[in-house]
């Protein structure tokens, strides 16, 4: 066995002996069930932990992550989180979290073959679409890769809200506030976006769903 695949495992006795020793109910708390008051969405990378980053415990954040944080309408995985957070857990804020130097969207921004991948990332490249005139109005690489990343999660953002799902929430009257942020690997700092949703108002009309009815109603 690899020093570092049988570290991890010893790595979880220490944690379960250190953790009892300063609640000796931690576990039992933990196991009565969960009420997490956020639903995190956010990039697969390593090095964007949302407990870790956040100062939250086990228990407090529900969590979806993938290349890029990408909110895709199609997306089974994600609808299925989203449902559950929204209508099971009925958390009270989702924050859609990117982070700067993001693989994902530098990819985005290249012509390059990778693979599979090259179909997910396309969604980051429509992204650039939408805000090329924007993008390619900024000379410097690092500054246009890093707007790049914060255009990505408020459009991520905007996607959330689009939702049926979230949009039912609201027609519901039931509290759910959604946020955007950046991520910076350099210095541990978050950038709140200021791109807030608590309703469908702010979106474009053709998106707007009213309340609920049957198909035929
Ligand atoms: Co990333």
């Amino acid at each position: 066995m690899s020093d570092f695949y049988k570290k991890l495992l010893d790595n979880n006795k220490k944690w379960v002996q250190e953790t009892l020793e300063s609640d000796p109910n931690y576990f039992q708390k933990l196991s009565d069930g969960q009420k997490p008051p956020l639903l995190w969405i956010g990039c697969a990378d390593s090095r964007v932990p949302a407990n870790v980053i956040t100062g939250t415990q086990s228990g407090e954040v529900f969590v979806h992550r993938n290349i890029a944080n990408m909110v895709v309408h199609s997306d089974m995985n994600m609808l299925s989180v989203l449902d559950y957070a929204v209508n099971a857990l009925q958390v009270k804020h989702i924050i859609v979290c990117g982070h700067y130097g993001c693989g994902g969207v530098q990819a985005a921004m290249s012509n390059k073959h990778i693979g599979l991948i090259d179909n997910w990332i396309r969604h980051i490249k429509d992204v650039y679409r939408f805000h090329h005139v924007e993008l390619d109005g900024i000379s410097d690489n690092q500054e246009r890769l890093d707007r790049f990343v914060e255009l990505n999660v408020i459009e991520q953002v905007y996607d959330l809200a689009k939702t049926s799902i979230v949009q039912k929430a609201w027609s519901v009257g039931q509290e759910l506030h959604i946020h955007g942020w950046v991520y910076s690997i350099h210095d541990g700092l978050v950038k709140d976006l200021n791109v807030n949703f608590s309703s469908n108002l702010e979106l474009p009309d053709v998106y707007r769903l009213d309340k609920f009815q049957s198909i035929d109603g």
